[in-house]
């Protein structure tokens, strides 16, 4: 198999501590190389192989794991956004709007533009994307949903219980009956995990109990939409039943923070999501200092986040949620990987997939130092 060098990279972050300086493991003067998608050698510059790519003497990072997307879904909520910017509130509600426009888009569509929002991505240096469904809301459509959603990631996640369908409504319980039996039956062969949205107006915490109990007991993983929109249950249910993550984390309170530092649950902060719909932000700081472990995703959907750029959502978390720039990176690659339970990407050592970021910057806080400038210059996703 061919072999190939990423050869005079200035600053290597490689989130192995044992590899480098600090926690993120930093090496300079360095260079990768990598056979297939998997790295065979980390060293320094000058390494040889069978192909060679020059990073100039820039930052390489690992590709970022956004581990919260909705990216399939048709129609725009624009319309929406404008309307909140004017004052506004955001509404659970809204999902209708894209559950009615992604039912009647063909398979074809549905494919082509989560293909176009999949590369947007990619481009952003987003090399591992985690996708939901949730704009279906009956077992066809979420079926098809996560079909078309397994055709880019391997982290597919069932959202039947995103909010009540029109034609379920006032009938919150029969339809989370149905998202547990029929639903369910149809999804998980497309499905590695299952969520739930915790929130007052979609679901409280015995209905999201018996959907994510359902998912467990056919073998899926858990994650919880929780704590988005005010305090609540969710990020205690989340720890209760071990879930792999809590997804939102914008308002926690003390039980909470100490409920997640005890626990296995990763906290992922949304923060592009409290941007667009005017929230405050998590206080990240008052949860690392606890202990809880954290990521960073984008959440790109049509209503509360519609953006692939983890660049901006690093800019916010340092800048509105007081991480330093060394820990939104690390929350926004590795932490994702933890937040998916991979070991395989969110960092760079031997026998890790080779995704590698090329940034035209010296270094990683040029992330935040220069924010919205586009400064991801190569993405090598799987070695290619
Ligand atoms: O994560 N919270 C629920 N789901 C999405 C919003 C979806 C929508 O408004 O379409 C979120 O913010």
């Amino acid at each position: 198999m061919t072999t190939t060098v990423l050869d005079d990279i200035g600053l290597l972050v490689t989130n192995d501590p044992t590899a480098g300086e600090g926690a993120l493991g930093i090496v300079h003067n360095a260079s990768v190389v990598f056979e297939g998608e998997r790295i065979v050698s980390i060293g320094p510059a000058g390494q040889v192989a069978d192909q060679r790519i020059d990073a100039g003497g820039r930052c390489v990072i690992p590709g970022f794991v956004d581990s919260h997307t909705h990216l399939v879904f048709a129609g725009d909520r624009g319309d929406e956004f404008a309307a909140r910017m004017a004052g506004r509130p955001y509404e659970a509600g809204g999902i209708k709007v894209s559950v009615a426009a992604t039912r009647v888009a063909g398979d074809d569509e549905l494919t082509r533009l989560t293909a176009a929002r999949r590369d947007e991505a990619r481009r952003a240096g987003i090399t591992t994307v985690e996708i939901k469904s949730g704009y279906g809301l009956d077992a066809h459509h979420e079926a098809r949903c996560l079909h078309v959603a397994e055709g880019f990631t391997h982290d597919t996640t069932f959202l039947g219980a995103h909010v009540v369908p029109a034609e379920f409504e006032g009938r919150a319980d029969d339809y989370v009956h149905h998202v547990c039996t029929d639903m369910l039956a149809a999804a998980a062969p497309h499905a590695r995990w299952i969520d739930a949205f915790c929130e007052v107006g979609a679901f409280d915490a015995d209905q999201c109990r018996a959907v994510l109990t359902a998912g467990r007991n056919v073998g899926l993983g858990l994650r919880l939409h929780a704590n988005q929109l005010g305090f609540g249950p969710g990020v205690q249910l989340a720890v209760e039943m071990g879930c792999a993550s809590a997804d939102h984390c914008t308002y926690l309170t003390d039980d909470d923070i100490a409920a997640l530092a005890a626990s296995d649950t990763v906290a992922t902060f949304l923060p592009a999501t409290d941007f667009s719909t005017r929230q405050p932000y998590p206080d990240a700081r008052r949860a690392i200092d606890a202990g809880v472990k954290v990521a960073l995703a984008t959440n790109c959907n049509p209503g509360s986040s519609y953006t692939t750029s983890m660049s901006f959502c690093i800019a916010l978390a340092v800048r509105d949620m007081h991480m330093t720039p060394e820990e939104a990176l690390l929350a926004a690659t590795l932490g994702g990987a933890r937040a998916l339970r991979r070991t395989d990407v969110g960092h760079l050592t031997v026998g890790a997939r080779a995704d590698l970021v090329v940034l035209d910057a010296p270094s990683y806080t040029h992330l935040v130092y220069r924010p919205g400038v586009p400064l991801i210059a190569l993405t090598i996703e799987r070695g290619a």
